[in-house]
């Protein structure tokens, strides 16, 4: 199973990425979406072992960004982009909506252990501003109603 989602998070980045730089940093993001929300250690160092690159370089990645965690703390991961051009395209209200939906701040954990809010610089698609990501999905172009709407889906299990 482990192995199974490893080699499909190296397959889809190595379909996405050209530059072989970019690389691990693709594979890290792409675990975190083939474990929904977090890449455990036995991940990152199989994944280095397939690579023949050392696990320290996968660790430095997914420990340095505040987006990728190691463990899971609560089902569903919430990456809520602070930078400014999500900001200025109305990224406040995102934040306010999910602060008050949630009823928690950033870096804490639903009481039901459902949800966990985190703040996170570009997600490198201010393109479709404002964004977030949950458990390594990218949600664009959010509204207040839009955000209400996600999370009842995944409340009710609609998305998992
Ligand atoms: S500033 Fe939010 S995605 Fe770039």
């Amino acid at each position: 199973m482990v192995e199974e989602k490893v080699r499909s998070a190296l397959e889809k980045a190595r379909e996405k990425v050209l530059e072989e730089k970019d690389y691990v940093m693709e594979v890290v993001r792409y675990l975190h979406e083939e474990f929904d929300g977090y890449a455990p250690p036995e991940a990152l160092e199989l994944a280095a072992h397939l690579l023949e690159v050392p696990p320290s370089r996968l660790y430095e990645i997914a420990t340095f960004y505040s987006l990728y965690t190691l463990k899971k703390e609560a089902k569903h991961v919430i990456s809520v982009c602070a930078s400014l051009p999500c900001h200025v395209a109305g990224g406040r209200e995102i934040i306010e909506t999910l602060r008050k939906e949630l009823g928690i701040d950033f870096g804490q954990v639903t009481p039901d252990g459902m949800f966990k809010l985190e703040e996170v610089g570009c997600l490198g698609r201010c393109d479709t501003s404002p964004n977030m990501m949950i458990d390594g999905t990218l949600y664009r172009n959010l509204t207040p109603e839009k955000v209400v709407a996600i999370l009842e889906a995944y409340r009710k299990g609609v998305i998992e």
